[in-house]
């Protein structure tokens, strides 16, 4: 991005801060009302197949905040409140720059070397942890504030009042291709008034994904701001037992630190109500990051695995408790590896380092079962025989460069790099 283009972005970044009040205002009277505030009124409740017991836990629900140190949240006295009530990890980290790809790694086992907030969509031949879950028919939804309507695949949406609440970037399922070209799975991204309405029936899903909007988010507030709307939005819901039974696990977390120049250790709490109680206001200062979200499920319900980072044993432990409970061996990790490199990622959605989609490696995850294997994956494009990282930047010139745009051109430039060679084989 040009120097006069960023600082284009920063003056418009600036004066939508600025609009916003200071204060979270309820949209609403509780988080079981619907509103109008929501965009799309319900389409009635949704559908899930018979409850898959887990061995530690029957549900799990991430809700993510956005862009917060982990001194900043420590230090307000509503997540002090909640922390009382479950698990602080006090050792969590995001795995890299910006926030998007943050989102892309906790449904994806990777984050395909992206390092900025563009639109992408990932083929449909990469996995992820709703092919394990609908491997064992454990049904899962997300629940979007501000997305329009179900299934949206839009990059962002504007409410009626002018302003921005929803964006693509902070959800992660639709942008993977095997999800949002399937109207059966797609469906299943919902809004705030489905979940007032799902909850009211007592029909949530087993795995869940809550994305609050920008504003709630603190992603265009402050934590502080972010911080009133969980207040309004989750204590209510810890007592409701549609939301939260003795067979709930939920995971409180933000995707990166604001600061770059820190390690990614971002705040987390676990809460529910299948933690044991005398967990309750304990600390657990175990490595995780949000690949350790992917290995928790998948040792709870003894799922396969996506053969990527999930299976990385350094970076993906499972929640202590839930480890014990299952048999899973964590490793103590005391050399903690920078998590908050960005650019220099090779991937397929890096252009200085690009590398082909690659075909899962054999791996072992928190369950036992075998690595997911994509319908219409390349098996011989994998880890051993991948191409070194190309400069694509490097590669395309002049006329070439203006005419495509964007990182849907580079991919594109790459797969038609691949056809190539594949041809002079
Ligand atoms: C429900 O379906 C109707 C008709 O397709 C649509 O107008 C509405 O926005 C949908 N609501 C949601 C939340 O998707
Ligand atoms: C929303 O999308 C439009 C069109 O792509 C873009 O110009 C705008 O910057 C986006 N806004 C946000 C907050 O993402
Ligand atoms: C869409 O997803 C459902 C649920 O996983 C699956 O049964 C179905 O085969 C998928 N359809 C296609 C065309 O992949
Ligand atoms: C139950 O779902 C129906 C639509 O399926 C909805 O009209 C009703 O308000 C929901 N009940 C509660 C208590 O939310
Ligand atoms: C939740 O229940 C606890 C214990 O009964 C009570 O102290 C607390 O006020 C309740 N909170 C809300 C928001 O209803
Ligand atoms: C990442 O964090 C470490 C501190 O843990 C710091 O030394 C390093 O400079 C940071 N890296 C970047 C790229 O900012
Ligand atoms: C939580 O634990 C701290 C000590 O670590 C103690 O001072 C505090 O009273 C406890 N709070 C509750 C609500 O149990
Ligand atoms: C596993 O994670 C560590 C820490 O991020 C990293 O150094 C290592 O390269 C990863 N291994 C694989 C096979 O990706
Ligand atoms: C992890 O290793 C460190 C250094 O060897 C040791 O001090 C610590 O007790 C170990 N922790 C656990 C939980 O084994
Ligand atoms: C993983 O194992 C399967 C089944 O044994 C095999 O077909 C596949 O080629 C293996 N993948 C890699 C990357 O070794
Ligand atoms: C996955 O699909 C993309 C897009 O069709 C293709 O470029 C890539 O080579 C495929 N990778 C594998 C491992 O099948
Ligand atoms: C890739 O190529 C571009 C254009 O030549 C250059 O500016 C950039 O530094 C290169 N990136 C890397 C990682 O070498």
């Amino acid at each position: 991005m040009s120097v006069i283009a960023a600082l284009a972005l920063g003056a418009l970044v600036e004066t939508a801060s600025a609009a916003v009040a200071p204060t979270f205002t309820a949209p609403a009277p509780a988080p079981t009302d619907t509103t109008p505030f929501y965009v799309g009124a319900s389409n009635g409740t949704i559908q899930n197949s018979p409850l898959v017991p887990g061995k530690v836990f029957d549900r799990f629900i991430q809700i993510w905040l956005e862009n917060t140190n982990y001194a900043s949240a420590a230090s307000l006295p509503e997540f002090q409140a909640l922390s009382t009530q479950g698990i602080t990890l006090t050792s969590y980290y995001g795995v890299t720059h910006t926030s998007e790809p943050n989102y892309l790694a906790a449904v994806g086992g990777d984050f395909w070397g992206l390092y900025d907030d563009n639109f992408v969509a990932i083929p449909s031949n990469m996995s992820t942890i709703v092919d394990l879950l609908d491997e064992k028919s454990i049904s899962w939804s997300e629940y979007m504030e501000n997305m329009p309507t179900d299934g949206y695949a839009g990059f962002n949406y504007t409410n009626s009042d002018g302003y921005t609440y929803y964006v693509r970037k902070h959800n992660p399922l639709v942008m993977y291709d095997s999800v949002a070209q399937n109207s059966t799975r797609v469906s299943r991204i919902r809004n705030f008034n489905d979940f007032a309405v799902d909850v009211g029936n007592n029909s949530l899903s087993q795995w869940i994904f809550v994305t609050p909007n920008l504003r709630d988010d603190g992603h265009d507030t402050t934590v502080a701001y972010a911080a009133q709307w969980l207040n309004y939005w989750l204590p209510s819901l810890l007592n409701d037992t549609n939301f939260n039974n003795d067979r709930t696990l939920i995971l409180l977390t933000f995707d990166e630190t604001e600061i770059y120049t820190i390690n990614n250790q971002v705040y987390s709490i676990l809460l529910g109500g299948a933690i044991p109680s005398n967990l309750r206001n304990t600390t657990d200062d175990t490595f995780y990051t949000h690949y350790s979200t992917l290995s928790t499920v998948e040792a709870n319900w003894d799922l396969g695995n996506l053969g990527r980072q999930d299976t990385n044993k350094t970076v993906s432990n499972v929640f202590s408790f839930v480890a014990e409970a299952t048999g899973y061996q964590n490793m103590n990790v005391t050399d903690i590896p920078l998590l908050n490199i960005t650019e220099t990622i090779p991937g397929p959605l890096n252009p200085e380092y690009w590398v082909p989609y690659l075909a899962p490696m054999n791996g072992t995850g928190g369950g036992s079962g075998a690595t997911f294997i994509s319908p219409g994956t390349n098996m011989s494009l994998n880890m051993n025989t991948a191409p070194a990282p190309v400069n694509l930047t490097a590669t395309m010139t002049g006329g070439a460069s203006i005419a495509l745009s964007g990182q849907r051109a580079w991919a594109a430039l790459g797969a038609a790099m691949v056809g190539v060679a594949v041809s002079w084989l």
